[in-house]
């Protein structure tokens, strides 16, 4: 039952070395020592002028450079305000500071039957090791619409607001997808990759050791995009020309990242990137990362858009139902890519 109080019931109960299972391989460890740190920057966009034709235009040719080269972005200027933000990470660090009997209630691996999770140790029977952060996880459209009196009461209140925000975000971020695609621009949304929102809010302890372990392996996410709210302690990092680059919190600022079902659906002409992120000293660093995912009954099929291809640019993956997507990428080591059993 110990496990229900998470990584943060170890850090609480005083441990100073941390537990054999979230021990990194050897050789992982060694190789990372071995590889230089990039010093690059990860594209930041500014979303303010949108309604402006030549602003537009700007911003459309900007996403479009960051989706090929990097698969990552931040903006900024977006419209969230600030408090919504604050309120968010607050909600998160209530939730998990709060007292372990009333997180119990909510503790469950089972992402087929509770659309509320509480839990860490996730990958305990896919992965290597198990990674140094507990999570709450909410799916607020993936089977059906969330009540707001399933959300815990600590947080409720927060994240029925961001939520809505977040989604009226997601809805410009689809246009100017479509756009940057070179498609019309209600064309992503018609799909509906604007919808089915799958929310985590992470939370990720001060670990004693933190050069041995890592806040999540590295992964792709699976999504059409992601969008990142993080706090300002750092730790994310994104594979990028084969190097680690920090994703360096911007205040107010909110990351984005292309997903495998966008990769797929450009045609490799959008990249779903491997990012990971690093265990600290301090902590705690909180994010919440709301996967865009679409809805997942009735399940769609997914491919290249036509559009995209042509003899000179043939598909680059068959067509798939969406739902045998999603239960390869829960049946995979996190750290495995499930777009090549596509292609
Ligand atoms: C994730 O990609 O799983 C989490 C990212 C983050 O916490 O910043
Ligand atoms: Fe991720």
């Amino acid at each position: 039952d110990d496990t229900k109080a998470g990584v943060k019931g170890l850090v609480d109960a005083g441990i100073v070395e941390i537990p054999r299972m979230f021990i990194r391989p050897i050789d992982e460890l060694a190789e990372e020592l071995i590889q230089g740190k990039s010093t690059l920057q990860v594209p930041v966009i500014d979303l303010s002028g949108l309604e402006v034709e030549d602003a537009r235009k700007k911003i459309v040719d900007e996403i479009r450079e960051a989706s090929e080269k990097w698969g990552f972005f931040q903006l900024i200027n977006h419209g969230i305000p600030s408090s919504v933000l604050e309120g968010m990470i607050d909600g998160t660090r209530k939730f998990h500071e709060q007292d372990v009997e009333l997180k119990k209630e909510y503790y469950s691996l089972d992402r087929t039957t509770r659309r509320v999770r509480y839990h860490s140790r996730i990958q305990l029977s896919q992965s290597k090791t198990v990674n140094w952060r507990d999570s709450l996880n909410i799916d607020w459209m993936v089977s059906g619409q969330i009540e707001p009196e399933e959300i815990p009461p600590v947080c409720r209140k927060a994240y029925v607001e961001y939520i809505k925000h977040v989604i009226k975000l997601a809805e410009t971020l689809v246009d100017l997808l479509s756009e940057a695609l070179g498609l019309k621009p209600d064309h992503l949304k018609a799909m509906e990759c604007a919808k089915g929102q799958a929310m985590a809010c992470h939370y990720y302890p001060a670990c004693p050791q933190p050069e041995l372990t890592l806040g999540v392996d590295k992964h792709t996410d699976l999504s059409f995009f992601t969008i990142l709210l993080q706090d300002q302690s750092g730790g994310l990092q994104i594979m990028h020309n084969n190097q680690w680059v920090d994703v360096e919190p911007i205040e107010q600022g909110l990351v984005v990242n292309i997903g495998d079902f966008l990769q797929i659906l450009s045609n490799d002409k959008f990249v779903s990137i491997n990012h990971r992120v690093v265990a600290k000293k301090v902590g705690p660093r909180i994010s919440t990362a709301c996967f865009f995912t679409g809805v997942s009954e009735p399940p769609k099929i997914y491919g290249p858009i036509k559009e995209l291809i042509s003899e000179e640019n043939p598909p680059l993956y068959k067509e798939f139902i969406s739902s045998d997507y999603i239960t390869k990428f829960f049946s995979k080591p996190l750290d495995i890519s499930g777009l090549d059993h596509f292609r």
